[in-house]
């Protein structure tokens, strides 16, 4: 099956820039795949975005190179307007993308320019208040509610539309813990439920690992590699080296392969760790024994 998302030799330079802030990308996103992008500031990470959504080279000025295709099709090739029925596109500054006078209108307000019924919109501003745990601020305007609440609901505007692309840029820049783990929790469901093709830039990787199938790694424009979660934490040197910080238990498996105490591979999650050590503590017992 072609991939939903293909990026093909495609360089980008923003103009009165000396460098490409892309510099040759070659990406395949198939349909269904929960991809995490990663990378220093400055790497390139929001540059891909926008040249996914359409917003590049549509709002920005600059050269390209190569081709961003979406279901086949050259993003430069859609109607305007139309790509955003299928992308859905998340930044990490909410403020930027409110314009109503409630929350409540706020989420709406997509809807209404899909062209949904009224009973459609209810029953779906019921289900996404309900997933995001938006419900109690549904009259609130968005000037007066917090900056982590204010990112719920740039998310739940999106994901009412449920489209079949999802970029979230930093999400999660602005939440606390708890609410961080909610937001990569709805994430999940809408891959479940809806089999939607998420593509997530997060700097934080506690959350984003136990959820990606694939991750990618952009280091000074370049997509340094892309792979299988596991494969890629397998090249822990490689990450050290480009100033990648690996969630805790990743990174204290790669201290224990290294000193020679394991050899497997590299658990993604806490729970995983924990296994996995108690499976090496119980085996070197037992060689104590014999
Ligand atoms: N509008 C713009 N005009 C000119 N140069 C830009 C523009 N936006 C970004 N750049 C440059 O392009 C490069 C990549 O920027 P980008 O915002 O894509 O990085 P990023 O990986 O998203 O960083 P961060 O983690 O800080 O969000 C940087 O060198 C940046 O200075
Ligand atoms: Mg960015």
């Amino acid at each position: 099956m072609a991939p939903i998302i293909e990026v093909k030799d495609y360089t980008w330079r923003y103009l009165h820039t000396t460098e490409p802030a892309l510099k040759n990308i070659n990406l395949q996103i198939e349909e269904g795949t929960f991809l995490g992008i990663i990378g220093p500031n400055g790497s390139g990470k929001t540059t891909l975005a926008n040249s996914i959504d359409g917003l590049i080279p549509g709002q920005y000025h600059g050269i390209k190179k190569g081709v961003v295709n979406i279901r086949g099709k050259e993003v430069e090739d859609y109607a305007k307007g139309s790509l955003q029925r299928t992308i859905g596109m998340v930044f990490s500054d909410p403020e930027a993308q409110f314009t109503a006078m409630t929350v409540e209108d706020e989420l709406v307000f997509g809807m209404e320019n899909l062209g949904m019924t009224i009973p459609e919109i209810r029953e779906r501003l019921a289900w996404v208040t309900e997933l995001t745990g938006l419900a109690p601020l549904i009259d609130k305007p968005p000037y007066e509610i917090s900056g982590g609440q204010k990112q719920r609901v740039a998310l739940a505007a999106v994901l009412a539309m449920k489209p079949e692309i999802l970029i979230l840029d930093e999400p999660t820049s602005m939440l606390d813990p708890i609410s961080r783990k909610q937001v990569f929790a709805v994430l999940s469901k809408m891959k479940q439920e809806q089999n939607s093709t998420i593509v997530v830039i997060e700097h934080s990787l506690e959350n984003l690992v136990p959820l990606a199938d694939r991750m990618a790694l952009l280091y000074a424009g370049e997509l340094l590699f892309e792979d299988e979660t596991h494969h890629f934490f397998q090249r822990m040197d490689l990450l050290l080296e480009k100033d990648v910080l690996p969630p805790g238990a990743l990174h204290f498996f790669h201290h224990l392969i290294q000193a020679g105490y394991y050899n497997g591979r590299i658990p993604l999650t806490a729970v995983d760790a924990a296994e996995k050590l108690a499976q090496i503590m119980k085996k070197s017992v037992e060689e104590a024994k014999s």
